[in-house]
């Protein structure tokens, strides 16, 4: 855990690293009128210095005040931005902080800010789309499955109490259409730390640590979490995702 966070966290560092993620970003994202992530200046981009096209847009604050249906249209790009990257391209955001967000009309975000990328396997990716697919299709057993199969788990009380807080995080599209609010947000922060209590009194050959690549994912989840609670709407999450997930034919 501690070699992946500073690998991670090094990368930050690097401006070139950073230009080549907010193109790939752009690219992956070029064909959805709701999104825009700005251009990099590559004559004026380097190891130390990254320039993008100015794309100045409402802050998040402001956004927050507006009426329901504008902040419900936003969560919608929102959660298109982050899930479609991360279950069919190569890499998910794991910063979502409010400020590297700007909003326009008619649900439109503008994303900054690429600096805290990380990879998603595609074997990763085939799992969390089963977790995914079996969330929107309401199936908790499948769900369990494939999200035991994501923690690598080995059954016994770790695995239910692992599965538990996974069925619990994933209620926005279980319960869709739903509302993310605080104290949703805040009692699966309350749930996550509780769970890695009770997971401390699990014999030993039950305990499985993190997955590599699943803590930052976890970091996503918590930030991105509360920023659409702020924004507080109903959305329905199930629908925004059966419009682009792959059906799942030989994904076992
Ligand atoms: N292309 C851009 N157009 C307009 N504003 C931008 C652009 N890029 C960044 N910003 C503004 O600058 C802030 C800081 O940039 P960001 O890339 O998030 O850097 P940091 O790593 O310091 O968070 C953003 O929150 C946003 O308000
Ligand atoms: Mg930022």
């Amino acid at each position: 855990v501690l070699d992946e966070l500073g690998a991670v966290f090094r990368q930050e560092l690097d401006f070139r690293l950073e230009a080549e993620r907010q193109r790939w970003f752009a690219a992956f994202h070029a064909g959805d009128p709701k999104i825009t992530v700005p251009r990099v200046v590559d004559g004026r981009s380097g190891p130390r210095v990254l320039t993008s096209e100015w794309r100045p847009g409402t802050p998040f604050d402001e956004a927050c005040a507006a009426p329901e249906p504008e902040r419900a249209a936003w969560i919608a790009t929102l959660w298109r931005f982050v899930f479609r990257a991360t279950l069919l391209g190569g890499y998910f955001n794991a910063d979502p902080h409010p400020g590297n967000y700007a909003f326009g009309p008619d649900g439109h975000v503008t994303f900054y800010d690429f600096g805290c990328v990380v990879p998603t396997r595609p074997e990763r990716r085939i799992l969390a789309q089963a977790m995914h697919r079996a969330a929107v299709a309401g199936d908790v057993q499948a769900f369990r499955g494939a999200a035991g199969r994501m923690l690598q788990t080995r059954g016994g009380a770790y695995e239910r109490i692992a599965l538990d807080y996974m069925v619990e995080a994933f209620a926005p599209l279980f319960r869709s259409p739903y509302r993310i609010t605080r104290s949703y947000a805040a009692s699966l922060l309350a749930a996550f730390k509780e769970s890695a209590k009770e997971a401390m009194k699990v014999p030993e050959d039950e305990f499985v640590p993190i997955p590599e690549g699943m803590l930052f994912m976890n970091r996503l989840q918590f930030g991105f979490y509360s920023v659409v609670a702020r924004l507080d709407a109903e959305v329905d999450f199930a629908a925004i995702e059966r419009a682009f997930l792959p059906d799942g034919a030989g994904a076992g």
